[in-house]
């Protein structure tokens, strides 16, 4: 691409043939060139095709940043050298936990993952903040431009990608609204695996649209095979009230995996942490450690490195250490809660076993006897026949 200043310099002559060749007047060239006025959508065609250039690239030689362009530069970085993938500077990190299995800095995690080899982490799972002005005891501004937003969700992301090793795989959390968004980057590098609804309610009805119920958790993984694919079955769905069936399964139930049922891609299980008992952090989102157990055992083994870029109450960790994972963890906030939430780590190991007690199986124990109370079936009715 040439310099702007080359560019709009022409002589009348110059002008003249441009006028001829294009069909434009020379005073609306002039008024382009010289005062730098954006040409309307049909003159920049004419414009393009004459100058080989793109729209985008027209554009920008106008100096507009939309959308448009915006997109244009974020999908072709390279015409930026400064924005070139891997220039970060490599800074001395500010390391505040330490266990046998993890690392915890207070950073952020562009300056962590810059000192991070390529392909070397075996899952990562992101939650980063939504860009709907929360308060985080970081100060950071969580009111970003939507441009600047998603310019900074590529950044992050580029990098996860990066250090995913082939076979990994990545979760992500966010609005769906976000999550639209980063998917298009992220198909760029990974395999699409799947977009996991997550039913939990999340903010009032909002006008003109549906009640938002759902976050999205995307799952990719770096190419098409994953390393570990090993997702917990879950107990048959039961009416809560009278425990009888809610669907019918015909004469199915005795061929029914005693196991529990396929986990599907809408999550309906996953508890808010509202409850004082299980909340960790006063004032912002903190996700259930169930989730992060269903992630963590469905995509990583023991021994497994797992990576968060953005801790919060330190969910993810406390998951991955008490399943035996290594993990690598940062917030660029202070690291307190995290701190505390480890000399708890059997606190959190009991509230984990209790989740996990009712996964793998048909019925859980309650409402195993619940249903025999009532004559309800259960796997036994069909033993020996
Ligand atoms: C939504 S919270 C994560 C909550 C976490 N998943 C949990 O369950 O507790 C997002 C966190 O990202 C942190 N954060 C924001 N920008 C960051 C950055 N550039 N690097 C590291 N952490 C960042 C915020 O301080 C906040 O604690």
């Amino acid at each position: 691409m040439t310099s702007s200043s080359d560019f709009f310099s022409k002589t009348p002559l110059e002008l003249k043939n441009l006028s001829e060749n294009l069909g434009i007047s020379p005073e609306t060239l002039k008024s382009y060139f010289k005062d730098r006025k954006l040409p309307s959508d049909v003159h920049l065609q004419k414009l393009s095709e004459h100058f080989h250039y793109n729209k985008e690239q027209l554009k920008i030689l106008w100096g507009v940043v939309d959308r448009e362009t915006l997109e244009y530069l974020q999908k072709n970085l390279d015409v930026i050298p400064a924005l070139k993938p891997g220039k970060r500077r490599i800074k001395k990190l500010n390391q505040t936990m330490n266990t046998d299995l993890g690392t915890l800095y207070r950073n952020d995690c562009l300056d962590v993952m810059a000192g991070m080899e390529d392909e070397t982490v075996d899952l990562i799972f992101a939650d980063p903040p939504f860009n709907l002005n929360k308060k985080y005891p970081s100060g950071m501004n969580d009111l970003l431009k939507e441009e600047e937003y998603i310019l900074w969700m590529n950044r992050w992301v580029d990098e996860l990608c990066r250090l995913l090793k082939p076979g990994g795989a990545l979760f992500l959390w966010n609005l769906p609204r976000w999550n639209i968004e980063i998917s298009k980057r992220l198909n760029k590098s990974l395999y699409f695996k799947n977009w996991i609804a997550v039913d939990l309610k999340y903010s009032l009805p909002i006008r003109g649209r549906l009640y938002p119920s759902h976050y999205s958790l995307l799952y990719f993984t770096k190419g098409k095979k994953a390393n570990t694919f090993n997702p917990d079955r879950i107990p048959m769905q039961i009416c809560p009230k009278c425990y009888g069936d809610l669907k019918d399964y015909g004469g199915y139930k005795s061929k029914m995996n005693k196991k529990g049922v396929n986990i599907t891609d809408i999550w309906t299980d996953i508890p808010p942490v509202r409850h004082a008992k299980y909340k960790r952090r006063k004032n912002s989102n903190e996700l259930s450690i169930k989730l992060l157990d269903r992630v963590i055992e469905m995509a990583s083994k023991p021994g497994d490195l797992v990576f968060d870029p953005f801790g919060g109450s330190g969910s993810t960790y406390i998951v991955a250490e008490l399943k035996d994972r290594r993990w690598i963890g940062t917030d660029i906030g202070p690291s307190d809660e995290i701190i505390a939430r480890f000399k708890i780590l059997d606190t959190e190991r009991q509230i984990l076993e209790d989740y996990r007690k009712d996964m793998n199986c048909l019925f859980t124990e309650q409402s195993l006897t619940q249903r025999k109370k009532r004559k309800l079936w259960t796997n036994e009715s069909f033993e020996g026949s």
